[in-house]
């Protein structure tokens, strides 16, 4: 049984498979999704993900049932575990969009305690601590952008969130530098930045400095300072994000050739002003695009289909 809900369950050599079967023609993966079907279970709002999973889902010939986390009623209507193991008799693949990773990783054990279904598979669609499938999209934006990725650096500036660890994840399995730029408290502790050496990154550092994050970047990337789950704190880390906006200035830094990547949703003027999203060095369409090919990638290689 293997599940997907982290980077660091695929190894480099399936994370390549994945990049060459998200860019396969549809028919070259066969449909090893026909006749099953594949839940996905959104605790919070979704436009990509929805979507791009849902597609993805019909293009290898499953049937997917998207539900509201709410109808379902995670640890309030019944436990995680229960609902697991009754979906997992309905469906192949069950991918859930959650508050707390933990719930995955209880879904997970419940799963791997009984005998109800081996064949079930896990998807993480977003959780607090990684977000894979935006990933493997951002890996596969990034290598038909910017080519050969080894020794090629990724700027992240703003909030060490769920986004950009997995980011992080990713690139450091590709052989690149990474250098990440937030204020004190919201950045990568070391010990996160020796984890992304030891995953293979060329190099790892953090600074407070959105400069010297960003300087001669290849890809520099951001996201919202206030992820969902967040909402509390939100005009504090306004307030404390204030000086990590990206505007022109700024990518001015980067290499002549840099691209802008954001997951999005993006909030104009925050984190991001509108003439670098809207401007030509902004890849945010091909990369929201790129979501369903990773995703197609993805669950192909989770039922074993192999370039
Ligand atoms: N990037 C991303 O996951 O977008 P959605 O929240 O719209 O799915
Ligand atoms: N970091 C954001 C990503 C949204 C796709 C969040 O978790 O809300």
């Amino acid at each position: 049984m293997s599940h997907f809900v982290d980077i660091t369950d695929l190894d480099a050599e399936a994370i390549t498979d994945v990049m060459i079967l998200a860019q396969m023609p549809i028919e070259g993966l066969g449909r090893p999704l026909e006749g099953l079907g594949a839940a996905l279970i959104f605790e919070k709002p979704s436009n990509r993900t929805r979507h791009s999973m849902e597609m993805a889902v019909v293009q290898l010939g499953g049937h997917p049932i998207y539900t509201q986390g709410g109808e379902v009623g995670i640890d309030s209507r019944e436990p995680a575990e229960d609902i697991i193991r009754i979906m997992a008799g309905y469906h192949r693949i069950i991918a859930a969009r959650v508050f707390d990773h933990a719930v995955l990783e209880r879904m997970i054990a419940a799963l791997d305690t009984t005998d109800d279904d081996e064949s079930t598979s896990v998807v993480n669609m977003l959780s607090d601590r990684s977000h894979p499938l935006q990933a493997l999209a951002d890996l596969l934006t990034m290598s038909q952008l910017l080519g050969d990725l080894s020794d090629r650096t990724v700027a992240w500036v703003g909030d060490y969130n769920n986004v950009a660890r997995s980011l992080g994840e990713v690139s450091a399995m590709n052989g690149m530098h990474l250098r990440y730029s937030a204020p004190a408290g919201y950045g990568p502790e070391q010990s996160e930045l020796d984890r992304l050496i030891a995953l293979g990154a060329a190099s790892a550092a953090s600074s407070p400095d959105p400069k010297e994050a960003v300087q001669g970047a290849h890809a520099v990337h951001t996201d919202t300072w206030v992820s969902m789950g967040e909402e509390a704190e939100a005009e504090q880390r306004r307030a404390d994000f204030a000086g990590y906006r990206v505007d022109e200035a700024l990518m001015r830094l980067a290499a002549p050739d840099a691209i802008f990547m954001h997951c999005l949703p993006a909030y104009r003027g925050l984190e991001v002003t509108e003439a670098v999203i809207d401007g030509p060095q902004s890849a945010v369409i091909t990369q929201g695009h790129n979501r369903l090919h990773a995703a197609r990638g993805a669950l192909a290689h989770l039922m074993g289909v192999r370039p």
